[in-house]
């Protein structure tokens, strides 16, 4: 039987009228674990892994995975056997990875308030690097190394003033974000972190937004990194490592992000230009690794057309699948057993209890009550941020290897839900 693949997602494919992930009927797995359910290709994941390593081929360069995109610990799993580090913001993502099996040398810790209880686990665990966001946050993790008496490796994520060309939710690099210390500051600060006994300076970095599409702001922010690089190691502060963050997006819609390979390509032949070929390298990409290795397959509960919209109500809502409702995202929605019906214009649209809570908007769709349907490009930025508003239980995980479907996370229960809660005695 021949497959025929979705655009942008080599492993998703009908067979006949059923989709498939990797060699695994997905409907099946819907009516084995119920709906709305998450069902990750890791055969998906290795293969945007393998985009950036060919990219990098030959270069010292650590690849550490942004597991805010999602951070199950069978996804960790998959990113750590492959020799991947990490980028973490809490120290709650720390103990994913290292309960993942990952090692705590790998981890770099961003984020712009870490508190002392954070930085001092850290240092207990010898995580690989703090990317320290602020001065006065330098001055803390000073402190914190120094009553333990180790010294902290850090480096400064600067703020190249670059605009991404994104939805400005996630634009990072901008002079107006809190993210980062202001390319001005830069210098200075190196200046007062090599004055400080408990720090340790290893690297520079940056990250300037997500879902960025276009090669032009890497460009810009190497150029300006390097710049700086060369005026810190001029002040005699040698910088070991150039960290330039993650960000690049994937295809929603009809996007057309450069290749990992074809990006890193381009932009190491400018680090060789200016002389930085051979400085080790470090990045944090995110969504590009996970983000359309995903499906959220969900049922069709009611059909409701209307006067002046139909609207398709499915089992699964914002608090499974919020990129819609936080930033207008679209994500694409696709019947698992394709129907040869007239298409119909259908505002598709969850359970909650608010006008926010769509999935995809004037969906062309020929669909039934009681049909399955996959939303497209789930991997990243969905369960994890994923909520119990409404008091819903938040969904199972898959991890699809071939033949073989890993159920690598339980429905939550409301029991699960409730745990931690008490009645006041009266
Ligand atoms: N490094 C740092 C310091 C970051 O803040 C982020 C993402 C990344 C790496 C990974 O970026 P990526 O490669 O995934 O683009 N919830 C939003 C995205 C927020 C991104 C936050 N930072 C969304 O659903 O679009």
């Amino acid at each position: 039987m021949s497959a025929q693949n979705l655009p942008g997602q080599p492993h998703l494919a009908y067979r006949g009228k059923e989709l498939f992930a990797e060699e695994v009927c997905l409907s099946d797995l819907a009516k084995e674990h119920g709906t709305p359910l998450f069902v990750y290709s890791k055969g998906s994941m290795l293969a945007a892994l393998a985009a950036y390593q060919r990219g990098f081929s030959g270069r010292d360069v650590q690849i550490c995975y942004a597991m805010k995109a999602n951070p199950a610990l069978g996804v960790i799993q998959v990113f750590a056997q492959a020799g991947c580090g990490f980028d973490i913001v809490s120290a709650g993502d720390m103990d994913r990875v290292l309960a993942a099996g990952g090692q705590a040398k790998s981890i770099i810790f961003s984020g712009v308030g870490k508190t002392r209880a954070e930085m001092r686990r850290a240092l207990e665990a010898g995580i690989g690097c703090f990317n320290v966001e602020s001065e006065a946050e330098l001055e803390v993790l000073n402190e914190v190394a120094l009553t333990l008496g180790t010294q902290a490796p850090i480096s400064l994520r600067v703020n190249p003033n670059v605009d991404p060309k994104t939805h400005p939710y996630i634009s990072t690099g901008l002079k107006g974000s809190k993210f980062g210390i202001a390319h001005e500051r830069v210098v200075p600060t190196y200046q007062r972190a090599a004055k400080l006994a408990g720090l340790r300076i290893v690297g520079i970095d940056c990250h300037i937004g997500s879902q960025i599409t276009q090669e032009g702001p890497y460009l810009d922010a190497v150029d300006r990194m390097l710049d700086l690089v060369q005026a810190i190691e001029g002040e005699g502060i040698p910088i070991h490592h150039i960290d330039f963050g993650g960000g690049l997006g994937i295809d929603y819609n009809g996007d057309t992000p450069p290749s990992a390979e074809h990006l890193w390509k381009n932009l190491l032949t400018k680090l060789d230009a200016r002389g930085f070929g051979k400085r080790k390298l470090m990045i944090e990409p995110g969504r590009s690794l996970v983000g359309n290795a995903g499906v959220c397959l969900t049922e069709v509960l009611y059909l409701k057309p209307g006067p002046q919209k139909n609207f398709c109500i499915i089992d699964a809502a914002m608090n499974d699948l919020p990129r819609p409702a936080m930033y207008q995202a679209f994500h694409q929605i696709v019947p698992l057993n394709s129907r040869e019906a007239e298409l119909t214009t259908w505002d598709v649209v969850g359970p909650v209890c608010e006008s926010g809570d769509w999935i995809g908007h004037d969906r062309m769709l020929a669909v039934e009550q009681g049909d399955l349907l996959a939303v497209l490009s789930a991997g990243a930025y969905c369960m994890s941020m994923a909520s119990n508003y409404n008091s819903r239980g938040r969904a199972p995980e898959i991890l699809v290897e071939g033949k073989n479907a890993h159920l690598i996370r339980q429905r939550e229960t409301i029991a699960d839900q409730i745990q931690k809660e008490s009645l006041v005695n009266t």
